[in-house]
């Protein structure tokens, strides 16, 4: 079975369209899940609900799409520096002001986690896993660096074994990483890329009876109508550059 995992679109239409329409140009996939944080950020919180449930993709809920759906005080994220975490609070409360009833509905019905069986739910075979952040909550960043004891521990509150494959995103950090058997794999980010690297990133990954495959894709968008439609609306002027450098500015 082979399945298209993309995560974090935070509100960039443009951004999920390109990765959309590279995803039926392929005909190869079994299936597309999103990893959550569909809000936020760019402003098409409402359009990109949309284009996801026309697309008929499910998915589980980010940190971002459960604050909005509770209305909670804050989105659940970590910043860089303070400047960033200003600027985030403003992201928030644009997005609680502009997101409809309807689109704080769909958030809000989004399971937590998502569990496949590539070879079915009769056979003990590899399982996927999908969540936001961890098993635990969907505020905690997974890293690349955190050891590998703090990944066999999520692995084991997930209930894995060796063959399975747990997947996430929440860090707009794309990585992959086997610890005994089990695969690790951070999808990265559709609309809010932090690697440096501006295009919409999504993970290609294959799974069969004793093989794990995963294909970290990039796809260019039109980048330049996102840092516009931002710019002419009243989010944060930085959140344009944000998107074109592909992360947070260099630290003074
Ligand atoms: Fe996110």
């Amino acid at each position: 079975m082979k399945y298209a995992l993309l995560s974090d679109v935070h509100a960039n239409l443009p951004a999920l369209r390109a990765v959309r329409a590279n995803i039926e140009y392929r005909q190869d996939l079994d299936g597309v899940y999103h990893l959550g944080d569909l809000v936020g950020y760019a402003p098409w919180p409402n359009e990109v609900v949309e284009e996801l449930a026309a697309w008929g993709i499910t998915g589980v809920s980010g940190n971002y799409d459960s604050t909005v759906a509770k209305d909670y005080k804050h989105c659940g994220c970590r910043y860089e520096d303070e400047r960033q975490e200003q600027l985030s609070h403003e992201s928030y409360a644009w997005t609680l002001k502009h997101t409809i009833p309807k689109t704080q509905a769909f958030l809000g019905a989004l399971p937590f986690r998502l569990d496949l069986r590539p070879l079915g739910g009769h056979a003990s075979g590899p399982r996927v896993v999908l969540v936001h952040g961890t098993p635990t909550l969907n505020t905690v960043y997974w890293t690349e660096d955190r050891p590998d004891d703090f990944c066999l521990k999520m692995a084991q509150l997930a209930g894995m074994k060796a063959g399975d494959v747990i997947a996430f995103g929440h860090t707009h950090l794309p990585w992959h990483r086997p610890v005994s058997g089990i695969h690790f794999v951070n999808t990265g980010s559709v609309g809010r890329p932090k690697d440096g690297d501006w295009r919409a990133g999504y993970v290609v990954l294959e799974v069969s009876e004793r093989h794990v495959g995963i294909e970290f894709l990039r796809v260019e968008y039109d980048v330049e109508e996102a840092m516009r439609a931002i710019r002419e609306s009243e989010l944060p002027e930085d959140f344009a550059e944000y998107l074109r450098r592909g992360g947070p500015p260099a630290p003074a």
